[in-house]
């Protein structure tokens, strides 16, 4: 009687940009950057290789891959004031806050790299972000312990100076193990890009007003904090935590899950492209095996992890939605075992995350064709109706 009209509209499917960087085939369980298998990169190669590969289009050569590796080992470092900037912030502020704050200002400390066309200035605002993000990320976890920082050590890999400037301090000499580095080294190549993810998919639609790269990374680093995004490895270890305390079995948080009950949801299960097991999660679980094997570590919520897989695999509720482990249901256990505190696992995913950000932006910058378009909507609100002045209403 409202002469309201309702759309039948079922959910409307539309591509959203062109991109030559990542493609993923979501049914068969396919990742390839330009082309490459994420199975041949996660094993042969290193994530300043991969990153030189998503943002140039090739893999480097000894010298590309030396020159790149330089440039970025000469930026590592943050100007002064912006490393007093990070200790305005409280002690408990969330790192992810941190970190999006101080991409942000990246912008006003270096202004002569804010075009969008100037491609040396490109270049520069790319080594720069490349560089500092993993200072700015070990800054901020430094800052919730209350820790004093250290100053990059360039003679280090991007890896490992993140490592010793996250868990080194100025009174003993830190000695990156290289288990570790080589595990982390691979989770970052496994994170680096996913195609039209939420976070990379607004670091597009951002850059795509010709905001300068610092702004718009800064607002993927909000859309990735999100709990069913990025957010996503630290609420695994959240929800493997409550199981653990709870009286609650595995069977019986399952059957909470399959009601819907409360809300709850299986983390780390479940995505919107792959409706097969996620390629990386498979060799997430690999490294993790290996690396805990190394480091002793024998942990319960890893026990956990693996009865609520093996049931979901099993189980028809799981099965006809296509619910399949992805990248972030076991990132968290390693990271845990690394060391790092559940609120540093997004920034985690954030550091890996940023050559396929940066790839994405500078793709749309160079080639129009591969802009994100406006998004469209189907309008499903009131039709046209005539204004009733307050005191008639
Ligand atoms: C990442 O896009 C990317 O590429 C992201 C990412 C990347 O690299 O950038 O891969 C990284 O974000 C991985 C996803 C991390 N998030 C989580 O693990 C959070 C838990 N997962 C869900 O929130 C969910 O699976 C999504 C959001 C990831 C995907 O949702 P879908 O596939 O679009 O499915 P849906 O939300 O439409 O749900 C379909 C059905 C529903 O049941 P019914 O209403 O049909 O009865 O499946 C159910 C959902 O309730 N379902 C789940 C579930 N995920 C979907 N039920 C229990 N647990 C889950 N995790």
């Amino acid at each position: 009687e409202t002469g309201n009209v309702t759309l039948d509209v079922g959910y409307v499917n539309t591509a959203s940009c062109q991109s030559a960087i990542t493609y993923i085939d979501g049914g068969a369980g396919i990742l390839r950057y330009r082309g490459y298998p994420i199975e041949q990169l996660a094993k042969g190669s290193t994530f300043l290789e991969v990153s030189y590969l998503l943002i140039y289009g090739e893999l480097p050569t000894t010298q590309q891959l030396e020159e790149f590796t330089g440039k970025v080992q000469r930026h590592t470092m943050l100007q002064e004031d912006l490393k007093n900037l990070l200790s305005a912030f409280p002690r408990d502020a969330h790192p992810m806050s941190v970190l999006s704050a101080a991409v942000s200002a990246l912008g006003t400390f270096y202004q002569d790299s804010l075009s969008i066309t100037d491609k040396d200035q490109i270049e520069l605002s790319t080594i720069r972000l490349l560089a500092k993000l993993p200072t700015i990320a070990a800054y901020a976890y430094k800052k919730s312990e209350g820790q004093p920082l250290l100053y990059p050590d360039n003679s280090l890999g991007l890896v490992e100076n993140f490592l010793r400037l996250t868990f080194g301090f100025p009174a003993e000499k830190y000695d990156v193990d290289p288990v570790m580095a080589k595990a982390l080294d691979q989770l970052f190549i496994l994170h680096a890009d996913h195609e039209q993810n939420c976070s990379a998919s607004t670091v597009r639609l951002v850059g795509s007003a010709h905001a300068n790269l610092f702004a718009s990374v800064s607002a993927g680093i909000h859309a990735l904090s999100g709990p069913l995004h990025g957010g996503a490895n630290s609420a695994v270890l959240d929800m493997l935590g409550e199981i653990q305390r709870g009286d609650d079995s595995v069977e019986t948080f399952m059957k909470k899950v399959k009601n819907k009950e409360d809300g709850v949801k299986l983390m780390g299960f479940g995505h919107r492209v792959y409706k097969n097991y996620d390629p990386r999660a498979a060799i997430v679980k690999q490294t993790m095996d290996e690396l805990l094997k190394k480091l002793g570590v024998n942990d319960p919520l890893l026990d956990i992890a693996l009865q609520l897989e093996e049931i979901a695999l099993k189980d028809d509720y799981f099965v006809e939605r296509k619910l399949y482990p992805n990248v972030d249901f076991y990132t968290g256990l390693i990271y845990k075992a690394m060391g790092f505190p559940t609120r540093m696992f997004t920034v985690l995913f954030a550091i890996g995350r940023l050559p396929g950000w940066v790839a994405q932006w500078r793709e749309m910058m160079e080639d129009p064709a591969t802009k994100i378009g406006r998004p469209r909507q189907i309008y499903i609100g009131e039709t046209e109706r005539q204004f009733v002045p307050l005191d008639k209403r």
